[in-house]
């Protein structure tokens, strides 16, 4: 299989042992499943990916595109997903969740 052309990252707020996790994983419930449905529908050359803590807890839950290096804030809902795959469909990164 050929190797995708993007990776969207989803913070599941792992940390290593003895540090509490994070809160994105709290308001994500579901998610992946919905954006691995939603890669299929639109039909986009991406993969999907659950993370641990990526660091930006105050701007949760968060969601990263690389290699275009978009980063994603207040990622709480499918209507937030839409949205930023919808930016993506169009090669701009959604400006209402861009972290900057
Ligand atoms: S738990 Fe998601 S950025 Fe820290």
């Amino acid at each position: 299989m050929a190797i995708p052309e993007r990776m969207i990252l989803v913070c599941q707020s792992f940390r290593a042992n003895g540090d509490p996790k994070g809160l994105c994983h709290k308001q994500t419930n579901g998610f992946l499943q919905y954006i691995e449905e939603e890669i299929l529908d639109r039909g986009l050359d991406c993969q999907i990916a659950a993370t641990g803590c990526l660091k930006q807890c105050e701007s949760g839950p968060v969601m990263v595109v690389q290699p275009d290096n978009w980063w994603f804030k207040g990622v709480d809902s499918e209507e937030a997903i839409d949205a930023i795959l919808d930016g993506l469909e169009e090669g701009e990164p959604c400006a209402d969740y861009l972290i900057s």
